[in-house]
């Protein structure tokens, strides 16, 4: 099977990146909405990272919220990550392979947009999304458009020749609650015409 950041790699030497910013657009906004009003009800401002970041479309969008005080991007496609570079010198855009990159700062938000699943072992993604990339009180809001209970998506990993993690919307949440997320919350966003529709989760890191 091929790495997830060779075939995303090719995908931005193609444009095809930019079909995931409007294909992704509408679950991401739903997400990026209710996660701003959990992480303001407490902060004036907020840190946010997008991980899985692609061409770095959601920091863009999340630092034109006027309570963003720092907006950084990190994807493992080295051309992902230059096209971000390219498109925008105020935020920062680091190339990073998960799970293994480490966080030079706790950020107040973190976003991922389908990014996890490609992952062999995504609990320890979100093991470390809790322990090292959050600071107290921050919360996580991840999008996973592949899930046991969405059907057309099982075809996927065969499709891409491109490994995927798949468990059921259950099976989702308890990891939530086994990595210590708190008030967490699961929704399928932009389920329209019929379609299952993103599955959307929101955690919050308690203070230790
Ligand atoms: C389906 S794309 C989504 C991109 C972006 N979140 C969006 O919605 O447009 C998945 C992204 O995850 C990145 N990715 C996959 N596996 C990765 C890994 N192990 N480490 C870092 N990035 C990875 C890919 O390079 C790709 O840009």
């Amino acid at each position: 099977m091929k790495q997830a950041t060779d075939v995303f790699n090719d995908w931005a030497h193609r444009g095809k990146d930019e079909g995931m910013e409007r294909g992704h657009g509408p679950a991401v906004r739903e997400m990026l909405s209710a996660a701003y009003k959990r992480v303001l009800s407490n902060n004036e401002s907020f840190s946010f990272a997008d991980l899985g970041c692609g061409n770095g479309w959601v920091v863009r969008l999340a630092s034109e919220h006027e309570q963003c005080r720092h907006a950084d991007g990190f994807d493992g496609a080295e051309h992902m990550i230059e096209k971000a570079n390219a498109f925008d010198s105020e935020n920062g855009y680091y190339l990073a392979m998960f799970p293994d990159a480490k966080p030079s700062m706790q950020y107040n938000l973190i976003h991922s947009m389908e990014f996890i699943y490609y992952l062999h072992k995504p609990k320890k993604m979100l093991q470390s999304i809790h322990d090292e990339w959050l600071a107290e009180d921050g919360w996580a809001v991840i999008g996973i458009d592949h899930y046991a209970e969405h059907e057309e998506s099982l075809s996927w990993p065969e499709a891409l020749d491109v490994h995927m993690s798949t468990f059921s919307e259950k099976e989702w949440i308890e990891m939530w609650h086994e990595v210590g997320f708190s008030e967490v919350h699961a929704w399928r966003a932009n389920q329209t015409h019929g379609k299952p529709g993103t599955l959307a989760i929101l955690g919050k890191k308690a203070a230790q």
